[in-house]
């Protein structure tokens, strides 16, 4: 087994077959990104998204709204894209300003056209096991497990986060009755009491908690294995900023089997699974009929 856990090989795969699906069925998926006001780090991510959708032949129509734009206004757009056919995917750059109920935005998505998963009715067919989009960090944390030949079942997997986006979706697919899931999970929060006991029990722990290094040597147990889904910005000794994990990667590293490093972990898997939401939504349009299996299976072993 690989001891770091690179996302960067795995993005680069995804990429490629996304790409050569889309030459082969000769179609331009067509994305809609949209953000409100210039919160730079989301505007980091924004330019991520347009230059990966651009070398895979994707049209990403980027729509920039001022920060003064009101959730009415965010609600037409929506409105307008929900039944416009020409796009195949809406994706909603977080964050929203603080006066919009983003409950209220996500249940406004055409949830045939919802690849960032915020809809509440694909949310719900992750419980019910039905196949459908999915949140692309859960997923990035599954394809990394498979692609890197990490056995699963039967594990006890300990999530550190309940959040929609990440910690509940991605709980809720360990438990699918797949050869990739299969696990028995513990998910943790602000709340949980005992953390390290509970961390300590983890054959595979899971941090996506948005708090820099906060999982230490001994909260884990030797010879598991880490998967950092945190990305957090922080100011180093020199006065640089830069981005690092919700786990210590240093004091945790020489005690684990395999850890993901940040950045170049996760998130960068993330990013090329959007697309692949993208290409599925557009395929659904088109009454192909491509499951989130059938993908897996064709990306990592065909
Ligand atoms: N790599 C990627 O592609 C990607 C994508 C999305 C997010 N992220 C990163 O992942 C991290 C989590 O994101 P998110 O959106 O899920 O965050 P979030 O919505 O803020 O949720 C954080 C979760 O962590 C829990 N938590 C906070 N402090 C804790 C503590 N001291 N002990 C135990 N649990 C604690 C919270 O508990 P309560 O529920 O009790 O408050 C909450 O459930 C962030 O660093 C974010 O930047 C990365």
């Amino acid at each position: 087994m690989e001891k770091i856990l690179s996302g960067k090989p795995l993005a680069k795969l995804i990429q490629s077959k996304i790409k050569f699906l889309i030459a082969q069925e000769g179609i331009q998926p067509k994305m809609l990104l949209i953000q409100v006001g210039e919160d730079p780090a989301s505007s980091y991510y924004v330019q991520n998204i347009i230059n990966i959708g651009n070398k895979l032949g994707c049209e990403v129509l980027y729509n920039q709204y001022p920060a003064n734009f009101t959730p009415e206004d965010l609600l037409t757009v929506l409105d307008y894209a929900n039944t416009d056919p020409s796009i195949n995917g809406i994706m909603l750059q977080k964050p929203l300003p603080p006066s919009f109920d983003e409950l209220k935005i996500a249940e406004s998505i055409n949830p045939q056209k919802d690849i960032d998963c915020l809809h509440p009715i694909n949310l719900g067919h992750i419980i019910l096991e039905k196949d459908g989009l999915v949140p692309c960090t859960p997923l990035a944390v599954i394809y990394i497990l498979r692609y890197y030949k990490i056995e699963v079942e039967g594990k006890h997997i300990v999530i550190i986060g309940r959040s929609s986006i990440v910690g509940k979706p991605l709980a809720n697919m360990f438990l699918w009755k797949k050869p990739y899931a299969n696990a028995t999970v513990t998910v943790c929060h602000s709340r949980t009491k005992n953390l390290k006991d509970i961390t300590c029990s983890a054959d595979i722990l899971i941090a996506a908690l948005g708090k820099p290094s906060f999982v230490k040597e001994e909260m884990i147990k030797p010879e598991s294995v880490l998967i950092d889904v945190g990305i957090n910005q922080i100011t180093d000794k020199d006065g640089n900023q830069i981005y690092v994990g919700d786990i210590d990667y240093n004091s945790c590293f020489d005690k684990v089997n395999a850890i993901t490093p940040v950045p170049g972990g996760i998130g960068s898997v993330t990013t090329s699974l959007l697309f692949l939401n993208l290409l599925k939504a557009c395929f659904t349009a088109r009454h192909i009929n491509k499951s989130i299996d059938d993908f897996l299976n064709y990306i990592l072993f065909e």
